[in-house]
């Protein structure tokens, strides 16, 4: 059950217009990266999520923040768009750069907002429900959570430096903090669902790997470009972080199968098989003789 605080978590309200501000700023709304894309995440992980308890309650709990989240930034995109020339007439009348004010704006924002926020990322391109991962493995997700955090972090410190407007730029602060909350929180889940015994790396950790091809190629970095300088790098050499096998490097990666040569399709698929050309040739010559 959901319910709804008429309130805002945090303060989203600019000290000025900006359309050209607010369409950047639905990059955070409904980009790959965006709330809408971490508020659905973390839902749809807690709702599918079958052990009750602690880890069930924090995703749901960070989830609904999120959509906290979501609500703030529509608030601030559409007090952004406010007083928004709708005209070039209209915007060179009302100041000197009020034509670059104009063109700056994104016409969906009126056109189909009516003068709101949009579902959709700072270019117009509507948000996806592929973007959220929900795999039912915990630790899978919560890695996954990790870079969420990270990358929507690293888009509000960028839009951080694309406005001037003090209101927003403290709704930002806020949410760069948040951030900071959430990836320490995600690294956090990861150390503890190890602790509580749930998985291990490498995720599925229960899956029976062969011995046979895990010796081989489970701890082996193949150096697939020219020179050497990537076996300077701490995984191709020492223990792995798994605990469970040592890096080694593979400056030479070798082929382990001959060159695949496939049989001919389905001829009623009508691909380019083999011996086309040379059964249409004997065709021609049965005719002829
Ligand atoms: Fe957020």
């Amino acid at each position: 059950m959901f319910s709804h605080v008429k309130d805002l978590q945090f303060e989203a309200k600019p000290d000025g217009p900006d359309a050209a501000f607010a369409r950047r700023l639905q990059e955070v709304l409904g980009g790959k990266w965006g709330e809408m894309t971490v508020a659905n995440q973390y839902l749809f992980q807690g709702w599918n999520c079958r052990l009750p308890g602690k880890y069930k309650d924090l995703l749901l709990d960070v989830g609904t923040e999120e959509m906290g989240h979501v609500e703030m930034i529509v608030t601030m995109i559409t007090r952004l768009l406010d007083n928004a020339p709708l005209s070039l007439t209209e915007g060179i009348a009302e100041d000197p750069g009020g034509a670059a004010t104009y063109a700056g704006e994104n016409p969906a924002h009126f056109i189909h907002g009516g003068g709101g926020a949009l579902p959709s990322d700072s270019n117009g391109v509507p948000w996806n429900g592929a973007f959220i991962t929900a795999s039912g493995n915990l630790l899978a997700d919560f890695q996954l959570n990790v870079t969420a955090e990270a990358q929507g972090r690293l888009q509000v410190a960028r839009l951080f430096h694309m406005t001037d407007d003090p209101g927003v730029k403290q709704m930002l602060r806020f949410l760069l903090a948040r951030d900071t909350m959430h990836q320490n929180m995600w690294l956090a889940a990861i150390e503890q669902l190890k602790e509580d015994g749930l998985e291990e790396m490498p995720v599925p950790e229960a899956f029976p790997d062969s011995g046979e091809l895990t010796e081989e190629y489970g701890y082996t970095y193949l150096g697939f470009s020219s020179g050497t300088d990537a076996a300077q790098g701490r995984w191709a050499s020492g223990p792995s972080p798994d605990g469970k096998g040592e890096f080694r490097y593979d400056d030479n990666p070798r082929a382990n199968a001959p060159e695949p040569v496939l049989p001919p399709g389905d001829p009623r698929l009508y691909g380019t098989n083999p011996g086309v050309a040379g059964s249409v040739v004997n065709t021609v010559k049965g005719k002829l003789t």
